[in-house]
């Protein structure tokens, strides 16, 4: 399918659809912090160009996917819009709502969807109709996007909104078939904050951490598990090699007990004194000054960085 599409057809064939909505779905673009297994992707595609992107956001949130499988599959004459194709015919009734294969099972552990669809006529298809009208979405956060030939999302997740108002949807973006991974992960970095699964354990014993949202903790994720032999140093750290590089955005820092810092060549530093250098702040440790000192100060620890 090669066509370029016009604007002025699909606002001919949905005139019906106020384009104001669209700025109403949430242009404030707030940072949603969500845990592992509340947010899902689901997605509705027939040519594959919305699964990849789906995919993408998937593979970037770790998150769960759900297909919208449609009970009549989409065949290639179907979506023939030239001619008087099911899809067509679909997108002009306004009560047509195509049945979905299978239901999810419990759309009660998310918090957050991402939503993906391609645009068809201007619009959502109405399966997309269909799949919200078959859940509670109340209190859930709605993160749309779509793929399209060369047409914006406009009114179409306004007006998707429409059958969910209960929902607080967020401001969709639209992508070309080849967006890359790395424009999909920014789109999402920019709305979803995920919070790190990683564990740390100083000689066994688990620790509250507060992790920072940078390259340099997403590099270790990627290491887990991990362990480091650590030494004393200076009277005010513990420090090991982390074994392999990782990214540096190293700043003049004071240093406080309880910060763990990525310190001059590849290594990790915890402090349970005070000290002031040029590190990457990785996290900090929930724990007072005396606390720190009973867990560091002594000639050596084991520093093991676990995922869930
Ligand atoms: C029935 C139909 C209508 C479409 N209408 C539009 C449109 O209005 N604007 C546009 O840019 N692309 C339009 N397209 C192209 C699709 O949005 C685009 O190919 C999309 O990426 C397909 O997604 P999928 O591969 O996930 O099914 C239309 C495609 C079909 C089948």
């Amino acid at each position: 399918m090669h066509r370029t599409f016009a604007f002025a057809l699909p606002l001919l064939l949905l005139s019906g659809c106020s384009p104001k909505a669209a700025s109403e779905s949430g242009a404030n673009n707030p940072v949603i912090d969500v845990g592992d297994g509340d947010v899902l992707v689901a997605y509705f595609s027939v040519t594959a160009n919305t699964r990849k992107i789906a995919s993408y956001a998937q593979e970037h949130l770790g998150s769960d996917i759900f297909e919208i499988v449609p009970e009549q599959a989409y065949t290639a004459e179907d979506i023939d819009y030239n001619s008087d194709c099911r899809a067509n015919r679909e997108q002009n009734d306004e009560s047509a709502r195509p049945r979905i294969k299978s239901s999810l099972a419990d759309v009660s552990q998310y918090d957050t969807i991402v939503l993906g669809y391609p645009i068809w006529w201007g619009q959502a298809p109405k399966i997309l109709y269909s799949f919200i009208e078959s859940y509670d979405f109340s209190g859930k956060t709605i993160l749309p996007f779509c793929t399209s030939g060369s047409s914006p999302i406009g009114s179409s997740a306004a007006n998707l909104a429409k059958s969910a108002p209960q929902a607080n949807w967020l401001e969709g973006r639209r992508f070309s078939a080849s967006a890359s991974k790395e424009e999909v992960g920014n789109w999402l970095d920019a709305y979803i904050k995920k919070e790190t699964d990683m564990k740390l354990l100083i000689d066994d014993r688990g620790l509250n951490v507060s992790w920072e949202d940078n390259e340099s903790v997403k590099a270790l994720e990627k290491m887990l598990p991990l362990t480091i032999s650590m030494h004393e140093y200076g009277g005010f750290e513990q420090t090991g090699p982390i074994g392999s590089s990782i990214p540096r955005s190293d700043v003049q820092m004071d240093v406080v007990p309880g910060d763990i810092v990525r310190y001059n060549d590849n290594a990790i530093s915890v402090f349970y004194n005070e000290s002031s250098w040029s590190y990457t702040k990785l996290g900090h440790i929930d724990l007072s000054q005396p606390e720190m000192d009973d867990l560091l100060n002594k000639p050596s620890v084991s520093f093991v960085l676990k995922g869930e």
